[in-house]
């Protein structure tokens, strides 16, 4: 069975699309060796495709046939035909590896507006992944920061549910309304779960502190290991590299690693 991991919190900024790139990396580069990964950008923003395909692909003028999930979405192209497979740069610590990439383009916010008439408009990604699914051991979703169409068709698309939190007050509030949708989705998708929250940007601050203890209580053994706030995981992004490859023997790495272990561990 494919697991299919939607990383979604309709918050901005709590580590969404660095969990899903290093997850998605960590996973291809063989912690479970051979196994195919497939890292799916719904954002707008195009975030993780930029750090794996660039900056251009994600955000400048549209190439002539380079299609993107907004085509795949919208039912004007076939997923397959729009994967790229980019090359994770090998470290001390990891060997070379291959991810697929289902990439986004900053276009992909029409979807948003465009999906409202369609029929089973919650439906198209999950329609798309169907006749590719079984390629993957692995498929992991960057959802935007909202829970509009596009993180919708993330959930219904998934099988389960990873919610990055950041430390702070508001983060926890936004849970409530997340988890209220989750529930929704589930009466569609009745195989969605929450199968784990990470804190993320974890740092010595009593808010951290907080925010753990209240994650914690509400979230008990739902709980994934924590990612420290570390420069080195935006750097990463800005060479164009997960952290594997970045600073492969560095604390986040191996927060990463960690995190990682836990994931398939509760597959
Ligand atoms: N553990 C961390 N330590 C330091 N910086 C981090 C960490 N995680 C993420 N960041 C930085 O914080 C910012 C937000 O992270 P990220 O883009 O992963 O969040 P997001 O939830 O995907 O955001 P959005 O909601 O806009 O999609 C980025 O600039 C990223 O480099
Ligand atoms: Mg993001």
């Amino acid at each position: 069975m494919t697991r299919v991991i939607a990383i979604a919190n309709q918050k901005g900024g709590t580590g969404k699309t660095t969990t899903a790139v290093n997850l998605a990396a960590g996973l291809a580069r063989g912690v479970d060796n051979g196994k195919r990964v497939l890292l799916i950008d719904a954002d707008p923003q195009a975030n993780a495709t930029a750090v794996f395909l660039g900056v251009a692909f994600a955000a400048g003028p549209r190439q002539p046939g380079a299609d993107t999930v907004y085509e795949v979405i919208m039912g004007n192209a076939e997923a397959e035909q729009v994967i790229k497979t980019v090359k994770l740069d090998a470290s001390e610590r990891s060997p070379e590896a291959s991810l697929d990439v289902l990439p986004a383009h900053l276009e992909l916010a029409a979807a948003e507006l465009e999906l409202v008439p369609a029929f089973e408009r919650e439906r198209k990604l999950r329609q798309a992944l169907e006749p590719i699914l079984d390629r993957y051991h692995f498929v992991v979703i960057d959802c935007p920061p909202s829970l509009g169409l596009l993180t919708v068709n993330g959930l219904m698309a998934a099988s389960e549910v990873i919610i990055p939190v950041e430390p702070g007050f508001f983060p926890l509030i936004g849970l409530r309304l997340l988890q209220r949708t989750i529930e929704m989705v589930k009466r569609a998708n009745p195989a969605l779960r929450i199968s784990g929250v990470i804190p993320t940007m974890v740092d010595r601050t009593a808010l951290t502190r907080d925010t753990q203890d209240q994650l914690a209580e509400s979230f008990g053994e739902l709980l994934l290991p924590t990612i420290p706030r570390r420069v080195s995981i935006g750097e990463a992004h800005a060479a164009g590299q997960d952290i594997f490859a970045y600073d492969g023997r560095g604390e986040s790495a191996r927060a990463f690693a960690h995190l990682l272990k836990e994931v398939i561990r509760r597959g």
